[in-house]
């Protein structure tokens, strides 16, 4: 298939709609992207690259970390991981503190705040310097070296991040956190800093498109039962209180971030990332939903 002509297609059938939503303002450095920012990438497992628009612009990836921090803490920990964290759809927005009171402590799933705030916690029990080695992870599934932190943004969100830390005060007074809370919120923050371009993106969750392993240099990251399992995960959980909807219309396991962007999977086929700052009110791309949902429907490629 010639993707490329597909997103000039699937973009024109979008030029009718209203670029509706707002770029996050919670996070302050986010509200200073420009709205009209558009970018598509597409890395299939047979190695081709189709890019379309800002695709080639760095973006904040926020919570599409998430899958990151759980590939690489569900490897060290196993099953013990589920002991700490659910894998059940929350229904609620990604920064919800009622159902984690409810839970006694215990997260729905790792992608809501407070899971992925146990996962860090994970992290930093089980990492000497987790800071460098979980970015050298991002650095080698991207294939690029460049890849960093946003010292800005992760200071911008760490001056706001009121609500964050209590969730993470709430699951120590559960006994779910093990270590000190101001590292671990610090250590959080900074996992949603980190910036990338949709192509960069886009390749780093292609382990997950094909079952575990990198199929550029065949090199296994995950295995196969583990990539199943957080493909079945981002396809529950991965759009919070909007992950119905999304499998609804779009029918991929994906996982959004309030930067604008959501990267989706096809497992056996490819990896995606479309980017657009503009977020409706559940928090997830906008336009980025409808590109995906029309991309899709015309290519017939949802899982289902
Ligand atoms: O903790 C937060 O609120 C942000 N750093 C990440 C939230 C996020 O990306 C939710 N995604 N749609």
């Amino acid at each position: 298939m010639n993707y490329q002509e597909i997103f000039i297609e699937v973009n024109k059938k979008l030029k009718s709609c209203k670029d509706d939503g707002t770029v996050a303002s919670y996070i302050p450095e986010l509200h200073k992207v420009s709205p009209s920012k558009f970018g598509v990438h597409m890395c299939t497992v047979t190695g081709e690259n189709y890019g379309f628009g800002d695709s080639e612009e760095k973006f904040s990836i926020q919570s599409i970390s998430k899958v990151l921090s759980l590939s690489m803490a569900f490897e060290i920990e196993k099953n013990q991981l589920w002991k700490r964290v659910g894998v059940e759809p929350s229904g609620n927005p990604f920064n919800s503190l009622v159902q984690l009171e409810y839970d006694a402590g215990i997260p729905r799933n790792p992608f809501i705040n407070a899971g992925a705030i146990v996962i860090a916690d994970i992290l930093i029990s089980k990492l000497k310097n987790p800071n460098i080695e979980f970015i050298d992870f991002v650095r080698k599934l991207s294939g690029n070296n460049e890849i960093n932190y946003c010292e800005r943004i992760a200071k911008s969100e760490k001056s706001k991040g009121h609500r964050n830390a209590a969730l993470c005060n709430l699951m120590k007074s559960f006994g779910n956190i093990e270590n000190n809370i101001h590292d671990v919120i610090e250590f959080y923050f900074d996992l949603c800093s980190i910036e990338m371009t949709c192509s960069e993106l886009a390749r780093t969750f292609l382990f997950l498109a094909n079952y575990g392993v990198n199929p550029l240099d065949g090199e296994k990251i995950i295995s196969s039962s583990k990539s199943k399992r957080i493909n079945a995960v981002m396809q529950l959980c991965g759009l919070y209180d909007e992950a119905g909807e999304f499998s609804f219309k779009v029918g991929l396991p994906g996982k959004s971030g309030v930067g604008g962007g959501i990267a989706v999977v096809h497992p056996g086929k490819y990896s995606m990332v479309v980017w657009s700052p503009r977020l409706n009110k559940k928090g997830n791309s906008s336009k980025g939903l409808r590109f995906l949902e029309e991309f899709t429907s015309y290519t017939e490629s949802s899982i289902f």
